[in-house]
């Protein structure tokens, strides 16, 4: 891996995730965040993340914070679960701070714990890939903040590749989540967690699967109003609101898949679209 070469901040909040799924992260950025430059990429060639070793996703992510700072990142949120899980740590404290000591990465895990132990809930559900699943982040990070809750974590690795796939709304997809779902209903969870971003897409399934008894909070809108309370804490990031925000799109993928199912999810055309070669970095 070639580090790069020392540039300049450019005023841009990086968003990235494994592949579609940060997008229901980034929906909730422009939406409550709408005066910041974004610029977002999905490693689509390599998706999914969740079934590979912790080593092989650190490599991936790290090539990713590399693209990203090169771009002129100040920030970047990890928006995916599985990357934050088995990867953030150690790229904060060795890879930013020997690289980037005056840039920041964020993950996802930290605030989603937050809202759970907030909620006061005493039985939480979490579902994820199976990688963010085994590396008991949630669990660790809930019972830091309070040790009475109990969690309880399935992996739900079918559900990625079906809606990469675009099959989100198919009734297979219904039946497999409806399945997954099953034990944490039984066990009377009170509170679910969708620890990855992608199944927010199945979130009026879920929901309707879940019933009324359980809470099911829009992980993207806890991130966002999150990093909401982080750009006001940490003005020395040198984030600044603009008149004319922009919005930038990669995938490490050529095909034109990402661009059409992004413009249906976040319903605006995607003028910024290009392909990011994450093996060159
Ligand atoms: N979107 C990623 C997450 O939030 C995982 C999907 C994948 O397996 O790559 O966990």
């Amino acid at each position: 891996m070639k580090l790069s070469t020392k540039n300049k901040t450019k005023n841009i909040i990086g968003v990235f995730d494994s592949g579609l799924g940060g997008l229901t992260v980034l929906k909730n950025f422009l939406k409550f965040l709408p005066e910041y430059n974004y610029l977002y990429l999905g490693d689509n060639a390599r998706v999914p993340y969740g079934e590979k070793s912790t080593e092989v996703i650190y490599e991936y992510s790290l090539q990713a914070m590399e693209f990203l700072f090169s771009q002129g990142c100040n920030l970047i949120i990890i928006a995916c679960n599985t990357a934050s899980a088995q990867a953030l740590r150690k790229l904060q404290q060795e890879y930013l701070k020997q690289n980037y000591p005056d840039r920041k990465i964020l993950g996802v895990v930290r605030p989603l714990a937050e809202f759970a132990a907030e909620s006061k809930k005493d039985i939480i559900g979490i579902i994820g890939t199976r990688s963010t699943v085994n590396s008991q982040a949630y669990d660790n990070e809930i019972k830091n903040l309070n040790k009475k809750i109990k969690v309880q974590a399935i992996a739900a690795p079918l559900l990625v590749p079906l809606i990469e796939e675009g099959w989100a709304k198919k009734p297979e997809t219904k039946m497999i989540l409806k399945k997954y779902l099953r034990p944490l209903k039984t066990n009377k969870i009170k509170l679910l967690i969708l620890a990855c971003t992608h199944y927010p897409f199945l979130l009026k399934d879920v929901k309707r699967i879940c019933g009324k008894n359980i809470l099911v909070p829009n992980p993207g809108e806890v991130v966002a109003q999150s990093l909401k309370v982080y750009l006001n804490n940490h003005p020395e990031l040198g984030l600044k609101k603009t008149k004319n925000p922009s919005r930038n799109f990669y995938s490490s993928d050529k095909n034109g898949l990402f661009k059409k199912l992004a413009e249906k999810f976040l319903g605006k055309k995607i003028k910024e679209f290009k392909s990011a070669n994450l093996n060159d970095f």
